[in-house]
């Protein structure tokens, strides 16, 4: 048995170098010859008909349904359905086109040169290696090194959850600074866009004093976003999986998907452990009231406008990170705890 384990071990390890060496092989062909899309559109085309003679296609392609089932998941998330098309501006086509990132990723900055044409959104492309050797391998991840982050510069490493925060993290952005006297707030719509998670699963990106606590899921999760967002015990195309989703209905009732806590929790059958969510939307409830009762924001939540000391700018900014990041201490409870109450505290 373990001798077979081994031989495995190794047949795969060779598989891979070998396909990271035709894979660095194939970047530095293009880069030398200057004529990068026909040099990497020759190479395409040889591991095309390579893959073709050893009829390598039907590992992915065959009536397994291993494209359609992920296909389907997909479509119903909002990274099939949601702002991907429309989000086609140079600024916002990074993240919200599948077109965007790629041109992103390869030419390793945070920026393209131009609007994104004939969008398509998020799709197995953007996220997985498709049609470059055509084999098996292809379904390595487009991009899982560790990510710069924008806002703060801290280096975030979630294995296989780095794929995800190079876009679930905050635009870069001006951040009040902790002292730092009178702060403008010029927009409505002031705070974190639109995504926090790679922040706050971090425990960096808020207003005040450096958080210093634990990051428990963070340090205790190996693939982070990725093991609790995408089990493969999925609930038909409502959650795990490629819908990314952490609940379903059954009968019109919202179910909590725990499927990816299990494994540490045992007997987990809520998202609000220990009472941590109702803690959490609680804080956040004395604090909304507050922003309010300081002119910040108005009773339907939305900023607003003017000059404010640079601690109350930065009550709102954590408060709206915390409402950004969706998760309402799940994440990271320690730190969504942390910015809540320093919040308030600098409020009352
Ligand atoms: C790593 C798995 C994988 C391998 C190997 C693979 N494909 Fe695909 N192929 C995909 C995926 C994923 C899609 C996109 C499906 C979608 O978007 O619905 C796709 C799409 C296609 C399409 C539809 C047109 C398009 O480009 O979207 C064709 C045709 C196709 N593949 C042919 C082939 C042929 C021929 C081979 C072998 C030479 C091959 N594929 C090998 C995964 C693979
Ligand atoms: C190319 C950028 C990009 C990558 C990579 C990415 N996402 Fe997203 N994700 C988005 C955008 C953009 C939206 C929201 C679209 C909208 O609201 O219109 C989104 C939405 C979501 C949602 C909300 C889904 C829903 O239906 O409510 C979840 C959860 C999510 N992503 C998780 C992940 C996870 C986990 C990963 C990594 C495996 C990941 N994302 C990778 C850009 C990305
Ligand atoms: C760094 C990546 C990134 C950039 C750049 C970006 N977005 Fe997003 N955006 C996201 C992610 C991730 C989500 C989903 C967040 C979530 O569901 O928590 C999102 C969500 C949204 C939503 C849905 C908001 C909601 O709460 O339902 C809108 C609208 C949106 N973005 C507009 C834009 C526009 C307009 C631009 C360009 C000016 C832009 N985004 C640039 C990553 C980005
Ligand atoms: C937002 C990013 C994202 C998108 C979009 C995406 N995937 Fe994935 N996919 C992942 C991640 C992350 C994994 C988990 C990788 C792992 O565990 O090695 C994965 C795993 C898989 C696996 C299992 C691969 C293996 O080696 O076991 C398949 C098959 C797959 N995806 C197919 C697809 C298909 C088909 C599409 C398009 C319909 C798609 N994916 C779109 C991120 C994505
Ligand atoms: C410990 C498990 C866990 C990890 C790790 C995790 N999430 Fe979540 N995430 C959740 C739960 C649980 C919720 C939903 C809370 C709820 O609905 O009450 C959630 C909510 C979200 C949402 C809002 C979805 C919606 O439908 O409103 C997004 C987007 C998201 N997570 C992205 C990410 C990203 C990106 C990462 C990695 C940086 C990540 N998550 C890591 C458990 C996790
Ligand atoms: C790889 C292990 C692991 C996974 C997976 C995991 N957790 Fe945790 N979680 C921990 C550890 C370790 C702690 C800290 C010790 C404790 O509270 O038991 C923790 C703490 C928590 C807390 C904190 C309670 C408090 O009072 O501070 C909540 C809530 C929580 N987890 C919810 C979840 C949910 C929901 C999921 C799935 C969506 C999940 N966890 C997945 C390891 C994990």
């Amino acid at each position: 048995m373990k001798r077979a384990s081994i031989l495995l071990g190794l047949t795969i390890s060779v598989i891979l170098i070998l396909s990271i060496t035709m894979l660095s092989c194939q970047s530095s062909t293009a880069a030398k010859t200057g004529s990068a899309n026909s040099s990497a559109a020759k190479t395409g085309s040889a591991n095309f008909v390579t893959a073709k003679a050893n009829n390598s296609c039907i590992n992915c392609h065959d009536s397994r349904g291993l494209i359609v089932s992920r296909n389907v998941q997909r479509s119903t998330s909002l990274h099939g359905s949601g702002f991907t098309f429309e989000g086609s501006a140079a600024e916002c086509a990074i993240c919200h086109t599948s077109e965007g990132f790629t041109e992103r990723i390869a030419s390793d900055t945070f920026e393209i040169s131009e609007d994104i044409k004939n969008a398509s959104p998020i799709n197995c492309r953007t996220c997985h290696q498709i049609h470059k050797t055509y084999t098996s391998s292809d379904w390595a991840l487009t991009i899982d090194t560790p990510v710069v982050l924008k806002l703060t510069g801290d280096i975030f490493d979630w294995g296989k959850g780095n794929l995800c925060a190079n876009c679930h993290q905050a635009r870069p952005s001006d951040v009040p600074q902790a002292g730092g006297g009178n702060y403008e707030i010029t927009s409505t719509s002031f705070g974190p866009h639109h995504g926090p998670q790679a922040e706050m699963t971090a425990g960096v990106g808020g207003y005040g004093s450096k958080y210093t606590g634990s990051n428990v899921h963070y340090q205790a999760i190996a693939d982070g976003c990725v093991t609790c967002h995408m089990t493969d015990d999925t609930y038909g195309k409502q959650a795990g999986g490629h819908t990314m989703s952490m609940s379903f209905k059954n009968n019109e009732r919202p179910v909590n998907y725990v499927a990816g806590c299990i494994e540490c929790h045992k007997d987990i059958d809520t998202f609000d452990r220990n009472g941590l969510q109702t803690e959490v939307k609680s804080l956040l409830e004395e604090l909304r009231i507050l922003l309010v009762a300081q002119g910040l924001i108005d009773e339907s939540g939305s900023g607003i406008v003017g000059t404010f000391s640079s601690e109350h700018a930065g009550a709102l900014w954590n408060y709206k990170t915390v409402m950004e990041d969706k998760s309402f201490g799940v994440h990271n409870p320690g730190f969504a705890r942390f910015l809540l109450q320093t919040s308030i505290d600098a409020l009352k």
